[in-house]
Order: structure tokens, then C-alpha cells, then sequence
């Protein structure tokens, strides 16, 4: 089952930069930095009543991030939504035809486990699902 919108993600260029205008310009409480090595990404957390903004960043300058800003200079990467059993939604998703990036869930920030929905299954937003630990 969907709990409702964990965070929504945006692909910075220049991390440090992002986190001090969030912080300092727009006055977000930052919860700190994480770099996911699994996902290739450096994150900052900025949680917003019931959701979160994630900036993204490459970690060691490559990974689907680093991709992503070689075609934009930045911008809107994925919507996350929190699930309560991520194989249950999987598999309810894949039923009715959605396709994922992956096979099986990956770690993701915060200990979560993780899947990416194909943009191409949502009308081009890339959609991921996250489970929090136990
Ligand atoms: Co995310």
C-alpha cells in the first residue's frame, strides 16, 4: 500500500551551493547530507510538513545522476513514494503492465529500500518507491 509522497527529487550540479540556498534562501531545515554508494548519488534532505525535497548530486562524478546532467543542467528528477510492502506494490504495478529499472529493490538513503518506475510507464516522470527499515 502507497503511504503517501516520501520526497521529490532534483539533480544539482553543484551540491553545496543547492543545499545553502534551500537552507539559507528558502529557510528548509536541512537534515543533513548522505552519500547512497549503491545509487552513485550524494543527497541532502530538506523534509517539508509530510514530505521532503532531495537534492541529488554524483557521487565520484558518475552514476544515472551524472548522466542526467550531461543532457539538463538540472531540474525535477523523480517523485518518491512510501510504501508500507514494497514487493506487494511491485507486483501490483507489474500486473497491471508498469515497468521497472530494475528487477529487485536496491538500498537507497535513509537505510529505505528502493525501485525506480520507468518514466516511460508514467507519462516520462521517473516514479520511485521506497519501504522504510524495520
Ligand atoms: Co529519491
Amino acid at each position: 500500500m502507497i503511504l503517501g509522497l516520501d520526497h521529490i527529487a532534483i539533480a544539482v550540479p553543484d551540491l553545496e551551493k543547492a543545499i545553502a540556498r534551500f537552507a539559507e534562501d528558502f529557510g528548509l531545515s536541512y537534515k543533513g547530507r548522505e552519500d547512497v554508494v549503491a545509487a552513485k548519488t550524494s543527497t541532502a534532505f530538506f523534509p517539508v510538513k509530510e514530505t521532503s525535497i532531495e537534492l541529488v548530486h554524483p557521487l565520484n562524478g558518475d552514476g544515472p545522476i551524472a548522466k542526467f546532467l550531461e543532457k539538463k543542467p538540472g531540474g525535477m528528477h523523480h517523485l518518491c513514494f512510501r510504501s508500507d510492502n514494497l514487493e506487494e506494490d511491485i507486483e501490483r504495478l507489474k500486473t497491471k503492465g508498469y515497468q521497472f529499472l530494475s528487477d529487485n529493490p536496491s538500498e537507497g538513503a535513509h537505510g529505505c529500500r528502493v525501485i525506480f518506475i520507468h518514466p516511460k510507464s508514467a507519462d516520462g516522470v521517473l516514479i520511485e518507491l521506497n519501504q522504510a527499515p524495520e
